[in-house]
């Protein structure tokens, strides 16, 4: 049987988080044993917020060691630039010309994401969707595993695919796309702030206390997981509307220890929070131990870990190409002359 496609990428806009980890990567790395994965570092989507030119490119690189750190193993998946492939822009711009405005008005993350700017909002944060549309219909995935925050984007992705390709330029209903579908983890698709059980956990909070990211140190785990908003209530729960915090946390100690939540549930429901934080620091800062040190070798080999993209890169360039040429056939842009 034909192998099923995976694709998926996190933008290098700073070190990643237990949210990218438990909603996107760890998921990535159990797909990869029986599929055809790709693995992409965004980094033109990085760019439609300001960044510092050389936070930028080390964060590149350091995206991509860190797929590889979390499990990604390179003989298995491609790890690829996105900025290395010129389809992505270039099926971005096609895509633009076929996909109507009011589409890209109702984008939810656009909308928090542009209040942040202030009066700098650019046309590519705008843009971004059809651009992530673009990332993953060239590669005809099957599927796309990400957090929650992302099932907007697929839905995007989807439409523009079906009503605006598909449809209108695929002849004797020849699917020129795949219809990719999302993949989204039952547990781990939304971790949350520690700040604030009701926000999503996330890269651009200011506060650096409302995340645990994959390279903080042991000690620096504990102070931020003891410093996490808690309730006067004792016992730890999942479910409870009035206790967000609880249930975040409990999510990630259940996740993280491969317990089930009934399990976890049954070990923590009668525990105080001051039994439970420094349970939870403990178990945090072991599973990410061996991430860490990885990474660290990956790090210290970048010649290494530039073969490794390079040869991502050439696999990304060959599939991406043969659709890219697909798809300006069907529309009528003529070949080179
Ligand atoms: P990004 O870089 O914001 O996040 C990368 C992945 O991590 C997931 N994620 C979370 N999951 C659970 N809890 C959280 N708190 C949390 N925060 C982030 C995201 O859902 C995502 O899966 N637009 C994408 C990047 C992208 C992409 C693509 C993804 C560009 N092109 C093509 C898939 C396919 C983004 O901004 O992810």
């Amino acid at each position: 049987m034909k192998q099923k496609r995976v694709l998926s990428g996190v933008q290098p806009t700073g070190a990643l988080h237990l949210g990218n980890w438990l909603g996107a990567i760890k998921n990535w790395v159990d797909l990869q044993h029986q599929h055809d994965t790709f693995f992409c570092v965004v980094d033109l989507h990085a760019i439609t917020v300001p960044q510092d030119v050389k936070t930028l490119s080390e964060n590149t690189l350091s995206t991509a060691a860190m797929y590889i750190a979390c499990g990604i193993d390179p003989k298995k998946s491609s790890i690829f630039i996105q900025s290395h492939i010129s389809a992505h822009c270039e099926l971005c711009w096609i895509l633009n010309c076929l996909t109507p405005i009011n589409w890209m008005e109702r984008m939810i993350q656009f909308k928090e994401k542009a209040l942040k700017q202030g009066d700098n909002v650019s046309i590519g944060l705008f843009d971004y969707p059809v651009l992530m549309a673009a990332d993953i219909l060239l590669y005809q995935p099957d599927l796309v595993p990400v957090g929650e925050d992302q099932k907007q984007h697929l839905e995007l992705a989807r439409n523009i695919a079906q009503q605006r390709i598909n449809s209108r330029f695929g002849k004797d209903k020849e699917n020129l796309l795949k219809i990719p579908d999302a993949l989204i983890m039952k547990q781990g698709a939304k971790v949350m702030s520690l700040n604030d059980g009701r926000n999503k956990m996330s890269k651009s909070d200011p506060n650096a206390n409302s995340r645990i990211t994959l390279l903080d140190p042991p000690d620096l785990i504990l102070k931020k997981i003891k410093k996490a908003k808690t309730d006067q209530f004792i016992g730890l729960e999942f479910n409870n509307p009035d206790r967000p915090e609880a249930d975040n946390l409990l999510n990630i100690y259940s996740i993280l220890s491969n317990k089930s939540k009934e399990a976890s549930y049954e070990e923590c429901k009668e525990m105080g929070w001051g039994m439970f934080k420094p349970l939870l620091a403990e178990l945090v800062i072991d599973s990410l131990k061996p991430i860490q040190s990885q990474y660290k070798e990956l790090m210290d080999d970048k010649e290494g870990l530039g073969n490794i993209i390079k040869s991502g890169n050439e696999k990304a360039n060959e599939i991406s190409s043969l659709t890219l040429q697909k798809i300006k056939d069907a529309i009528g842009l003529i070949n080179k002359l």
